[in-house]
Order: structure tokens, then C-alpha cells, then sequence
């Protein structure tokens, strides 16, 4: 954060947001093309960022982490996405979706045995909660888990599981008990190795294309009771709080591609001439550039302030929905603004692959759709406020 504004970042915060930006800069940016041509998944980098701590921020040394603080993690995910928001997208499932979750709500034989793999890179998490027929009414899956003596019997299809294509554990929630509707999901922690779990065809997507993305289908798997998270029937609560800290990674996503789209807007504005002065000179312009600067400072500010909430909650167990929500909205909206309008002062160029500008705008636009809508995070938000049944 630029200027004296509310947010004062200790010398830590400040090593590892340079860490994370010469990182980025240095080892992401250089491909990031060339990856989201391909959709390659980044095997490398991952590696590489989960060798720097990257990948488990939150996660206590113990567990294989760098043992730091929310902001930290939204900090570095921002200068990740900065360069290339699919590198954020898997850091941020492994972080918040993953890791959270066994954090929050394993057993210790659940994190000794799933944390150190994934918060070190070595290994990669996914989450699974959506399903073909339920996206945002995700508590009507049709999925089931049966349980039988000392393990379950899972069958059934997953979509859009982020990772899901070389993701190593998947944190799934399906149904045990399917007449008590939300109350009777259930979370288990998958090995994807076992019999019975199949990956499906690589979704072809408009963003984020170097982060795989896929079904996972389950066919008579068979899951070690021990395997489940938490009680039989609280995966719905689990899931949605464990949304609660995606959402957070999703609005530090948001302004990395936000930021790196009107950095390059400003430069050009400087440089591009047109009916003989810079392009910056004309308000038309000028103008733009002042929105957006002005919307990426306040999607700061709340994406930075639900860091500092959620950081507070992990002493006191409240919730943080309110403030994850109100980031992930605002700032998701605001790199959908502010692409759109770095993609209309770039021109033609803006147009062009010769530029990452289009990346940006393509990328942006998943950040108003995954975990959660951004019409779902406005119901979440009013919900809370007006406490009326809102749908
Ligand atoms: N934390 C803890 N508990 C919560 C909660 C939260 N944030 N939100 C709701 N709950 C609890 C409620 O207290 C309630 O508890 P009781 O059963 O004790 O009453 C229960 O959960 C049900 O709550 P609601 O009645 O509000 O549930 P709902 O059916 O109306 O759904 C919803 C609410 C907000 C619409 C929710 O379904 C939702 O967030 N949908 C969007 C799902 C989503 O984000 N999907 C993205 C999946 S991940 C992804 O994108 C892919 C990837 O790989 C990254």
C-alpha cells in the first residue's frame, strides 16, 4: 500500500511482499504466456513457490508452513497474481481451501498426515463442493457418502474442482444423510491415488487457463472413517466457512490483476501520443485512470481489513463473512472495471496477445464467479445486514 494510509505492514510483511514480487517478477511473469497459451499446468513454479513458503502461508512451521499472519498471505498471493493470476489460483486453493481446513478443523493425525505435503508445495490440494446440477445452491448435492463399518462408500460426479487434474488430496463434501438436506453433508479427505476416484476431461476455460480445472467422478471409493473432517453432518458449515478465507484469497487475486492492469494503463498513458499529445493528457483518460486508482485503493482496504478480521477471529472463533464477502464483491468488481478499462486505453494493443493486457481481462472475469458469485456474496452481505431471508 502506497501513501500513509491505514495499514501499517511490519518489516516482515514488507521482506515478504518484495519476496514475492521479485519472485513473481522474475520467475512468473517471463511465462506466464506462454502457459496460458498452453494451459500447461506450472508444475515448476508451484514447486519453486512452495520451496519459498508460498503454499502453505498460515500454516504453522510445524505442519511444513511459513507459520505467518492472514496479511501475509494476502500480500504475496497479490504480487503472485500481479504476474499471473492461474499461479494464484492454485496457491490460493492450496492456502485457503486446503490448508485452512485441516488447520480449522482436522484432527492432529489429520494434519500431521495432509498439511505438510500441501503447505510445502510438495503435494497439491484441491476443494470439492460443486456439482453439475449445484453450483451456488451447493447445499443439494447429489453425491453419497454410506457409511459401512469403519469407512464410507462415495459415489458420484464433482465439477469445476479447481486442481483437480494433479491435485495429490481433494477435500470433499457430499451427502451422508440426504433427508437432513444441508445438515447432513459431510467433508472427507480424499487420496486421489485410491481405487475408485477418476479425474474427468480438462475443463477449456477463459481465464485462468494454466490452473487445471476439472470433474472428479467416484465410483465405490472407499474412505477411512478416520478420513472424515469434523462431525457427520457439519461439511455444510465447514464448507462455507472455509469460503470465508477463499473469498479473502479470491479479492487479493482480484487486485493483483487489477493492479498490474492499471500499472500498465498509467505507462501508457505517459508514453502513447495521439492527435499530437500524450493520451494521458486528455480527461477522457486521465479521468479513467483517477476511477480506477480510486476503486483499487478501497478494494484494498477491504480486502486488507478482512485480513485483519479473519486474523482477529482466529483468536475469538467468529465469523468473518461479512468482511470476506464485502472484499471478495468489491474487489472482484473492480478488476472486472478496471481490465475493461485498461483493455479500451491500450486500443488495439490492449486487444492484441502481444500485450497481457487481454490476459488480465479474461482473468478477471472468474473472480466474480468462483467461490461464489458475485450475486451470492451480495445475498450474503444483505442477509447478514438485514437478517430477512433474502434469496
Ligand atoms: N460460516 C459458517 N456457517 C455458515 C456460513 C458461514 N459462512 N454460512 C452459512 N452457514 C450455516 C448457517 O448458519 C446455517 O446453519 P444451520 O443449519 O445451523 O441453520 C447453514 O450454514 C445453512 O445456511 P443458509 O441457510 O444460509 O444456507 P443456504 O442454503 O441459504 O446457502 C449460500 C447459503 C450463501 C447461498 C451458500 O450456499 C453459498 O455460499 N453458495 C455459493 C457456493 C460457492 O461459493 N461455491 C463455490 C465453490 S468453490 C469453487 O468455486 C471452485 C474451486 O475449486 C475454487
Amino acid at each position: 500500500m502506497s501513501g500513509n494510509g491505514l495499514f501499517s505492514l511490519t518489516d516482515e510483511h514488507e521482506m515478504l511482499r518484495q519476496a514475492a514480487r521479485d519472485f513473481a517478477r522474475n520467475e512468473i511473469a517471463p511465462i506466464a504466456a506462454e502457459f496460458d497459451e498452453t494451459g500447461e499446468f506450472p508444475s515448476e513454479t508451484i514447486a519453486k513457490m512452495g520451496a519459498m513458503g508460498f503454499m502453505g502461508i498460515e500454516v504453522p512451521e510445524e505442519y511444513g508452513g511459513a507459520g505467518m499472519d492472514t496479511l501475509s498471505y494476502v500480500l504475496a498471493l497479490e504480487e503472485i497474481c500481479k504476474a499471473d493470476a492461474a499461479h494464484g489460483t492454485i496457491m490460493s486453493v492450496n492456502n485457503s481451501l486446503f490448508c485452512h481446513a485441516v488447520l480449522r478443523f482436522g484432527t492432529e493425525a489429520q494434519k500431521d498426515k495432509y498439511l505438510r505435503g500441501v503447505a510445502s508445495g510438495q503435494a497439491i490440494g484441491a476443494y470439492s463442493l460443486t456439482e453439475p446440477m449445484s453450483g451456488s445452491d451447493a447445499g443439494t448435492m447429489r453425491s453419497r457418502a454410506i457409511r459401512e463399518g469403519d469407512h464410507y462408500v462415495i459415489n458420484g460426479r464433482k465439477s469445476w474442482v479447481t486442481s483437480a487434474p494433479v491435485a495429490d488430496y481433494v477435500l470433499l463434501f457430499t451427502m451422508t444423510d440426504p433427508e437432513k438436506k444441508h445438515r447432513g453433508i459431510s467433508a472427507f479427505l480424499i487420496d486421489t491415488d485410491q481405487p475408485g476416484f477418476a479425474r474427468g476431461k480438462k475443463e477449456p476455460k477463459l481465464g485462468i487457463r494454466a490452473s487445471a480445472t476439472s470433474e472428479i467422478l467416484f465410483e465405490d471409493y472407499h474412505v477411512p472413517a478416520e478420513n472424515r473432517l469434523g462431525e457427520e453432518g457439519e461439511g455444510f458449515k465447514i464448507a462455507m466457512s472455509v469460503l470465508d478465507a477463499g473469498r479473502i484469497g479470491i479479492a487479493a487475486q482480484a487486485l493483483g490483476i487489477a493492479g498490474a492492469a492499471y500499472e500498465h494503463s498509467v505507462a501508457y498513458a505517459q508514453e502513447r501520443e495521439a492527435f499530437g499529445s500524450k493520451i494521458g493528457e486528455f480527461q477522457g483518460v486521465a479521468f479513467q485512470l483517477a476511477d480506477m486508482k480510486t476503486r483499487l485503493e478501497a478494494a484494498r482496504l477491504l480486502t486488507y481489513n478482512a485480513a485483519l478480521a479473519k486474523e482477529k477471529c482466529k483468536q475469538t472463533g467468529e465469523r468473518f463473512t461479512l468482511e470476506a464477502s464485502m472484499a471478495k464483491l468489491f474487489a472482484s468488481e473492480t478488476a472486472m472495471f478496471v481490465t475493461h478499462a485498461a483493455v479500451q486505453i491500450h486500443g488495439g494493443m490492449g486487444y492484441s496477445k502481444e500485450l497481457p493486457i487481454e490476459r488480465y481481462f479474461r482473468d478477471a472475469k472468474i473472480t466474480e464467479i468462483y467461490e461464489g458469485t458475485s450475486e451470492i456474496q451480495r445475498m450474503v452481505i444483505a442477509r447478514l445486514e438485514t437478517g430477512l431471508r433474502i434469496t
